[in-house]
């Protein structure tokens, strides 16, 4: 039996389609469970003939998600975050069907398209009849999709539920946990040389800052995470050692990353201190500019002497403070700039005022949604010129700023 120490903290996303052998799938849950891994499902229409969602409801303890069309969910959890915040998706049973629109790359239900949309390993564990798993359109498919990375375990040969014999029986749930163990150990000793950001680190902030103003009441704004957590996960992808410093989010911490949690400006830049040397620095984090000068130990009431004035004082510039020249200034400085009008001549002005090397400049204006929304529109301003890019969803946006970092570090 493979070891199973490294499924603890994993986060699986399982896809249950319609066949007999989903009955199994519900025994995998929680024997993944027992092992540490967080598991979300995706039940399809025909999973949900074989097992009740209020069944996989109870294991996952965690909603089970089943339509592509449906707002609730879809508000609470998009697809395609469905399907990259997990470590792994795990299609058990993968039926004929289900098989052929991966192939396919169709996109007709939830489960189809978090399997196109995502980013992850996919490991099937077919189940059918065994006509079905050696029909040629079935074996071609599946050789398909495992030339394009999809790894399989299974089916296993034996009786079926049909009372045919031959191979298309789900592989057993401990057999599948082994291969999901064998599949992350193979992950964990792959050597990450060759990226392009192996070897260096990198902080990034990210999110708002919280400004007391006395225990139970902050000071602050819109920002939500999603920016500054893509750029740490784009950041890990290329290899980067990194280490994301927040403020309060509601995001999972991005995988990969080494994260500090903190709640106000002076204890990020405290954070951010204690994680030099770095090779790079991404301030994405939405800082409070103004802390109350003097926040109150103890809940201010309403004592019929009107409204508290608060006076407010200057929070440290973290993204100036890791710019300013010396021993521990790393290599790369990237700000942000968040601007609601003249947003090239506010943000070129920014980069030298701060000191940092490159600014990606954002309109923040009401009606953009760029606080707190998916998608992004940057312009990346350097010393030898401006990009501006289209609007593309934040993950993109970060994916092609750790690029151009790569790029910068290629030919040092
Ligand atoms: O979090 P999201 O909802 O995804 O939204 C993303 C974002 C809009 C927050 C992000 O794209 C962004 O623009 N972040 C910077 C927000 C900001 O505070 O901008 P600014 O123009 O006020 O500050 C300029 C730079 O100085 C920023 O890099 C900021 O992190 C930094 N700063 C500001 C004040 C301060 N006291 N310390 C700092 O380091």
């Amino acid at each position: 039996m493979a070891d199973h120490a490294i499924l603890a903290g994993k986060r699986v996303l399982l896809v249950i389609a319609g066949g007999i052998a989903a009955y199994k799938s519900l025994d995998l849950i929680r024997r993944l469970r027992e092992r540490g891994v967080t598991v979300r499902a995706v039940l399809t229409e025909a999973g949900a003939r074989f097992v009740t969602p209020l069944s996989v409801q109870a294991l996952t303890e965690d909603t089970v998600y089943r339509d592509l069309w449906s707002l609730t969910d879809e508000s609470e959890m998009g697809h395609i975050r469905l399907s990259r915040e997990a470590d792994l998706l795990v299609v058990a049973p993968a039926t004929a069907n289900l098989l052929a629109r991966m192939a396919a790359g169709m996109a007709d239900d939830l489960a189809a398209t978090v399997l196109l949309a995502t980013d992850k390993p996919v490991l099937v564990a077919p189940a059918m009849n065994v006509r079905m798993w050696q029909h040629a359109a079935t074996q071609a498919n599946m050789a398909l999709l495992e030339s394009r990375g999809v790894r399989r375990v299974g089916p296993n040969e034996g009786v079926m539920a049909c009372n045919e014999y031959g191979p298309g029986r789900m592989a057993e749930p401990m057999e599948i946990i082994d291969a999901i163990a064998a599949l992350f150990a193979e992950d964990a000793h792959r050597p990450l040389a060759g990226l392009p950001l192996t070897g260096r680190h990198a902080v990034v902030t990210s999110g708002p800052t919280h400004e007391p103003i006395d225990p139970v009441r902050y000071i602050a704004n819109r920002s939500s995470g999603k920016q500054g957590h893509a750029i740490a996960a784009a950041l890990a992808k290329l290899g980067a050692a990194v280490t994301l410093v927040s403020g309060p989010t509601r995001l999972p911490d991005p995988a990969g990353c080494s994260v500090v949690h903190i709640e106000t400006a002076r204890e990020m830049l405290a954070a951010c201190e204690a994680a030099l040397p770095a090779d790079i620095a991404v301030c994405a984090a939405a800082v409070a500019d103004w802390r109350v000068d003097g926040a109150s130990d103890r809940k201010l009431k309403k004592d019929g002497g009107g409204p508290p004035t608060l006076a407010l004082t200057e929070n440290p510039d973290i993204l100036a403070t890791l710019s300013r020249p010396g021993e521990r200034r790393p290599t790369l400085v990237v700000g942000f700039a968040a601007e609601t009008g003249d947003v090239l001549a506010y943000a070129t002005a920014k980069r030298a005022r701060k000191g940092c090397d490159w600014i990606v400049a954002n309109d923040v204006s009401p009606g953009t949604g760029t606080f707190g929304g998916s998608d992004n529109t940057v312009h990346l301003i350097r010393a030898d010129g401006t990009e501006s890019w289209p609007t593309m969803p934040k993950d993109a946006v970060a994916d092609r700023l750790a690029e151009a970092v790569a790029e910068h570090f290629a030919g040092k």
